[in-house]
């Protein structure tokens, strides 16, 4: 036991004994890395607090944990995982705060009133249990008024400390001066946590604590917290799989423990997420990424799937002419799709591999070629048009569209990437298809016809010949002749 943790372990050893217990068997605790080594703060840090005799944080940040590993965190700082507390500005997020959160003020009077303390604690109730479990808090202190202090109002520094001193003297604290933290914020392990000191992201998502388990990080169940659901099943989707199949049996055989995990040497039962996503292989030296962005040539997120071609920040590359896309492409889609194919490798041969992603890319095309560009239009030509009010989910065909693509169609494309038929059938197309002909174009075509009826029949026929144009294209021809177009 390193002796400047000695006094921590004696007194939470009978204070939250669980901690101790956790940290005990931890390779951390072995090889000397105690409670102050990570939970270590500097002067100037603005959650610092004196705790018998030690300058200490509660929340242990990437930046805390890149002292002593530096290219993890290098690598998971450039992903999209560290990003994804970047959601404020989205569609699901308008979902979360206001149709869903009530945002009514405190009310003494109700059966379940807001805590007097914490502003805003109705309104963002949903958020704070849902999403930001997932995507990562802003994580704030509380400040003397009830409200929050964030790295917004911090403007911290490269070190991670605050530019903006002003703000200091408003911070809550508890009697022997300890900062308290912010409830509707903390606490959370969201991937893409907004720290405040500036850094993105927790490792401790993947890596739970406090025994940092790498047997853990390495299963299936791990990334189950986030990558399950309704729009985006990729644990069911595994679960389905025959590689799943295969882990289930096999994988008390599968030397879950070693140090190192590379596939070849360790194990060859199965993949997990954990070995096609970041773990180390025979055909690559062994290398672990922490970018699972690394290995992924399609992002199958948005209504339409777009390949992944990427500029030296990690941003989508848009541009259509095919020669200035790839001289802006730092990471184009085909080079992170032959480092996933030599994962593959190592159980396949290549034109089995080959086969199946030409089964998926063909999947893709085609529900972005009948349902999501066709879908993403009807849409936008009754916005132009303004047959639908500017406020997003307060009419029915928003819900429907939002669930064609979104889920039905998300959970197609994720069956489809990953070998789990009935995700990409039976959840998947079928869903879509239904929602599509059964309930979007019906939809659109009773809006059009009640806006003729009161006086936007330009309006309506603008909106009507998009659809019309749709409906005529040879793949949605099966309405008319009952026959699939190159059927002869
Ligand atoms: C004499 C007992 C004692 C010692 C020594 C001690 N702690 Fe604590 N610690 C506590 C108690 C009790 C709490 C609960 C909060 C409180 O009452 O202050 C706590 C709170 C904490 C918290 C804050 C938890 C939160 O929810 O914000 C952290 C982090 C922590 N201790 C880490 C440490 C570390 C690291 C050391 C060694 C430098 C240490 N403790 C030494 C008793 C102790
Ligand atoms: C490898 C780094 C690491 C070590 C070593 C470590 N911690 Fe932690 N600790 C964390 C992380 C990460 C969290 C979760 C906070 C977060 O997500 O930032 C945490 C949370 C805590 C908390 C608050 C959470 C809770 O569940 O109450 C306490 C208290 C705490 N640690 C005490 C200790 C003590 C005592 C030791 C020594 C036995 C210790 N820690 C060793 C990284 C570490
Ligand atoms: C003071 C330095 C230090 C800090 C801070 C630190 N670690 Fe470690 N970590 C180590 C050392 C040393 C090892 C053992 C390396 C080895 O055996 O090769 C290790 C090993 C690990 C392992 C592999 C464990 C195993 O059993 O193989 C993981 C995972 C890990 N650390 C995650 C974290 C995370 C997450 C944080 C921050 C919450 C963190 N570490 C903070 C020094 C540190
Ligand atoms: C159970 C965990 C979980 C919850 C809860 C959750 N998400 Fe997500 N979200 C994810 C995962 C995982 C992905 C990535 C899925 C993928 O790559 O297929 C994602 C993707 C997204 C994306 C797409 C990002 C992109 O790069 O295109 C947005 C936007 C988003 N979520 C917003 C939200 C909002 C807002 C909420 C709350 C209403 C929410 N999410 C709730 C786990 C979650
Ligand atoms: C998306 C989940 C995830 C997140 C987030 C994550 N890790 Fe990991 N990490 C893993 C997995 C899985 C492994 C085990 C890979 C293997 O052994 O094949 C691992 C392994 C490690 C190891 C051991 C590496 C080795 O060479 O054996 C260290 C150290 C580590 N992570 C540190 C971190 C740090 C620091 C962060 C935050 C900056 C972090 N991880 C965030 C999933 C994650
Ligand atoms: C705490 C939640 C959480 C956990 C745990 C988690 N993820 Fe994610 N993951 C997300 C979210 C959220 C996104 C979407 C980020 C965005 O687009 O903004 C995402 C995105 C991804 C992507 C797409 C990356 C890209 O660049 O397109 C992959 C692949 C991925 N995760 C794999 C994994 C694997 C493998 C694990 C387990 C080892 C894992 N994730 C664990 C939340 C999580
Ligand atoms: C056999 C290897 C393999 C396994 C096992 C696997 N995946 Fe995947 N995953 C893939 C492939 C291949 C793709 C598509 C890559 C592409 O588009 O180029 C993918 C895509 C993804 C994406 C991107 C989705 C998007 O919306 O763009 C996420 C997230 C993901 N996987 C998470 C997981 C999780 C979580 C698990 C475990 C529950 C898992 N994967 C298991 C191979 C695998
Ligand atoms: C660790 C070894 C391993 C890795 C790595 C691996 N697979 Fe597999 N794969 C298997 C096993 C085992 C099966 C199941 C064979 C069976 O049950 O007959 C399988 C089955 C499949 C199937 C057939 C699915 C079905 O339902 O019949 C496809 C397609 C496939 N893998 C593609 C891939 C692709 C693509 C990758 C890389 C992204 C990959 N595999 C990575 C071991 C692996």
């Amino acid at each position: 036991m390193p002796a400047t943790s000695k006094s921590c372990v004696e007194c939470h050893g009978k204070s939250s004994p669980g901690i101790i217990d956790h940290w005990k068997f931890s390779t951390h605790a072995r090889k000397g890395v105690g409670c102050v080594e990570c939970h270590l703060a500097q002067k100037g840090d603005v959650d610092g607090f004196t705790h018998y005799g030690h300058l200490i944080a509660t929340v242990v940040t990437p930046k805390d944990c890149g002292r002593c590993h530096e290219k993890e965190t290098t690598e998971f700082t450039h992903s999209h995982h560290a990003k994804a507390g970047n959601i404020l500005a989205s569609l699901d997020n308008f979902l979360t705060e206001t149709v869903e959160g009530s945002r009514t003020p405190f009310n003494p009077h109700s059966p379940t009133p807001g805590r007097p303390d914490i502003h805003e604690v109705n309104g963002m109730a949903s958020a704070a249990v849902g999403c930001q479990q997932c995507h990562g808090s802003k994580v704030a202190l509380l400040a003397k008024d009830g409200g929050k202090i964030t790295l917004d109002d911090l403007k911290p520094n490269d070190k991670g400390q605050p530019t903006n001193l002003d703000v200091l003297d408003r911070i809550a604290k508890t009697e022997d001066g300890r900062p308290k933290l912010h409830a509707d914020t903390w606490p959370n392990t969201g991937i893409g946590r907004l720290n405040l000191d500036g850094s993105l992201g927790s490792c401790s998502a993947c890596h739970s604590r406090h025994d940092f388990s790498p047997r853990r990080a390495r299963q299936p169940e791990n990334c189950g917290k986030c990558h399950l659901g309704p729009d985006h099943p990729q644990k069911e989707i595994y679960e389905e799989s025959k590689h799943g199949v295969a882990f289930r049996d096999l994988k008390d055989h599968m030397n879950l423990n070693a140090k190192d995990w590379v596939l070849g040497k360790d194990y060859s039962q199965a993949p997990t997420c954990a070995t096609c996503h970041m773990s180390g292989h025979s055909k690559n030296g062994g290398t672990i990424t922490h970018d699972p962005g690394q290995r992924i040539s399609w992002t199958n997120r948005p209504p339409v799937s777009a390949v992944l071609d990427t500029d030296k920040d990690g941003k989508l590359v848009t541009e259509a002419d095919p020669a200035k896309r790839r001289a802006l492409a730092t990471f184009s889609a085909e080079e992170k799709r032959t480092n996933m194919k030599q994962v593959c490798h190592h159980c396949h041969t290549p034109d089995y591999v080959n086969g199946f992603y030409k089964q998926y890319d063909d999947f893709i095309v085609n529900y972005n070629e009948k349902f999501g560009k066709p879908g993403q239009a009807i849409v936008a030509a009754m916005r132009k048009h303004e047959l639908l009010t500017k406020t997003e989910f307060d009419e029915e065909i928003e819900w429907t569209w939002f669930y064609l693509w979104h889920h039905e169609g998300r959970r197609a494309r994720h069956g489809a990437s990953m070998m789990a038929p009935d995700y990409a059938h039976w959840h998947g197309m079928f869903e879509v298809a239904e929602r599509f002909y059964m309930q979007l174009i019906p939809q659109a075509r009773e809006i059009t016809k009640h806006a003729a009826e009161s006086g936007r029949a330009d309006q309506a026929a603008a909106v009507n010949a998009v659809t019309d144009e749709i409906l005529a294209r040879p793949e949605h021809k099966w309405q008319e002749t009952g026959k699939k177009p190159d059927a002869k």
